[in-house]
């Protein structure tokens, strides 16, 4: 079945600057009186606000990589079924910050679970249910890395592993955008927030016809 609303997804590594504009892009949709959801994974449920505690606090390798997954998508279960697809079917816009494609770059590439099984995972899970865009906020590990250190100190489990894993992470990323051109779009996120912003809403503009 077709989104009736607009399911778009935000993606990036540390540092993207993605939470910013993920709250930018909320904000142009609601000035111009459109009905937005804004909402983030893992979460976005009461019941996979829970999981989200279980997966982001702890040591590094307090889980292996399948329950790992495997809580991603028990969360996103629950995501989708109590708040994405209700909140479409009322033809509102669903903003999330990060979807499935964090699962393949973060426990795929980064933590080595074969592609195979997630997108395995994905079709039970989701069918063939996708974001109708996606927008990939890539900037160079280094540089990313370095910005997330000067502002902020309540590191999540991810964020303690090292440049290495955040490399596979971009590659994991750009890799995502080939195979998947018409879904995602990659912006340069090393420019400053204003242009990221601009380059963000014209393809939000373009694919949605918004004038
Ligand atoms: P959060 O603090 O919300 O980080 P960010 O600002 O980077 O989005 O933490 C979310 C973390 O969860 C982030 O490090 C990526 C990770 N994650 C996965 O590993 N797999 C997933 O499927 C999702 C949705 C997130």
């Amino acid at each position: 079945m077709k989104n009736m609303g607009h399911f778009v997804t935000f993606e990036g590594g540390d540092g993207s600057g993605k939470s910013t504009q993920v709250k930018r892009l909320a904000t142009a949709l609601k000035m111009r009186d459109l009905d937005v959801v804004l909402t983030r994974e893992p979460g976005g449920a009461p019941g996979a606000d829970e999981i989200r505690k279980l997966v982001l606090t702890g040591e590094p390798d307090r889980w292996d990589v399948m329950t790992e997954t495997l809580l991603m998508f028990a969360a996103r279960n629950d995501h989708v079924t109590r708040t994405i697809k209700p909140a479409l079917a009322k033809k509102k816009w669903v903003i999330c910050d990060r979807f499935t494609d964090s699962t393949y770059a973060y426990q795929g590439a980064g933590g080595g679970l074969e592609r195979e099984s997630i997108r395995r995972l994905e079709s039970l899970v989701l069918d063939d249910f996708r974001p109708d865009l996606t927008l990939i906020l890539d900037i160079a590990p280094d540089v990313g890395l370095e910005r997330t250190k000067s502002r902020r100190h309540d590191e999540t489990r991810f964020e303690k592993f090292n440049l290495a894993f955040h490399k596979r992470l971009r590659d994991s990323y750009l890799a995502i955008a080939r195979r998947d051109p018409m879904r995602c779009v990659v912006i340069d996120a090393a420019a400053d927030e204003k242009t990221v912003a601009a380059g963000i809403w014209n393809a939000v503009a373009e694919r949605f016809k918004l004038k």
